[in-house]
């Protein structure tokens, strides 16, 4: 049975990517959709992912715009990786899936309650919208198998030298999520950072021949280039889609279940995620934390989502 999914995002240019796996993939019924402010404001990121959601033509998933700001403290964006779109890179044309007027919170609440059996949460921005849905209703805790979270790092950040982009954007909510009794498993750098999108990939994609393929081709080599100034990378790390591809088959990621915190008052760590990864710590076991990724198994799932997409599109842009 085809897991059933709430994909909570901000896209951004990986996020993106994730939409496409998770509409592409048999293994995934793609529920809803809903927008968190991250890589850029909520507006965006919510036109961003019903342009996904209308070149991948799915026109039936509804997607909402959520909250605009984290739960305490300054929005703080990812535009100078995603740029002033947060999709920078190919042109766009008009997105035929509509905005549910909905408030993002409200469509993850309803979808839930609608379900009638436990859903998976895959969280790939920051967790201001689960947070704040198990605040207003703490009894959709009962409602979640799991919630699955593009997150953190057992090494180090990217966004300051210690926390990761989602964490640090919203370490509260991060921390209320971790803390929420529902299962977690969390994605981090540390996995993340194995998934690079080298030339070999983009090659691969090109080959496939499609307008789908050419534009992720695109997206994907707007984000090397940001990537590349930002971070020094020869390549760019494709983080959200690795939690999708956990679902669809979980021997894509390695994880451990041990002891882990958001630390929330460091005076330069703010947002890091600490993983008592060798048992030093007296934390009982609360989080599910990758370490490991199969990248060819990774890449046959996401080259194969663009494939199958592009081949069953239409003149979508
Ligand atoms: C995370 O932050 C964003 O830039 C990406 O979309 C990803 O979710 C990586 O730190
Ligand atoms: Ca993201």
């Amino acid at each position: 049975m085809p897991v059933p999914v709430i994909l909570d995002c901000d896209p951004g240019h990986d996020d993106a990517m994730a939409i496409l796996l998770a509409v592409a993939h048999p293994a995934i019924d793609l529920r809803a959709v809903t927008t968190v402010a991250g890589n850029q404001t909520v507006a965006k990121t919510a036109l961003n992912a019903r342009r996904m959601l209308s070149l991948a033509g799915a026109h039936q998933v509804p997607v909402a715009a959520g909250c605009d700001r984290p739960l305490s403290g300054a929005l703080e964006i990812g535009d100078y990786v995603h740029g002033e779109s947060g999709l920078d890179g190919p042109a766009f044309g008009e997105p035929v899936v509509p905005l549910d007027p909905r408030h993002g919170v409200d469509l993850m609440h309803d979808t839930l309650a609608a379900a009638g059996e436990p859903m998976t949460i895959v969280a790939i921005g920051p967790l201001t919208n689960v947070a704040t849905l198990l605040r207003r209703h703490p009894g959709d805790r009962e409602r979640i198998r799991e919630i699955v979270i593009m997150g953190g790092s057992v090494d180090r950040g990217n966004h300051t030298p210690y926390a990761e982009f989602n964490i640090y954007a919203d370490p509260e909510a991060a921390a209320e999520v971790l803390d929420s009794g529902v299962p977690t498993t969390w994605v981090g750098l540390n996995v993340s950072h194995q998934a690079l999108v080298t030339a070999d990939v983009l090659a691969r994609l090109s080959a496939l021949g499609t307008p789908l393929a050419e534009l992720c081709v695109e997206l994907l080599t707007f984000f090397g280039t940001t990537y590349q100034r930002t971070w020094g990378f020869e390549a760019p790390p494709l983080h959200d889609p690795i939690t999708v591809a956990y679902l669809i088959d979980p021997a894509v990621l390695g994880h451990v279940h041990v002891g882990l915190r958001v630390e929330l008052d460091g005076t330069h760590t703010r947002g890091a995620t600490v993983a008592d990864l060798h048992g030093r710590m007296d934390w009982a076991p609360n989080a599910n934390v990758g370490l490991t990724l199969d990248r060819e198994r990774f890449w046959d799932l996401m080259i194969g989502a663009v494939d199958a997409l592009g081949r069953s599109g239409d003149e979508r842009r």
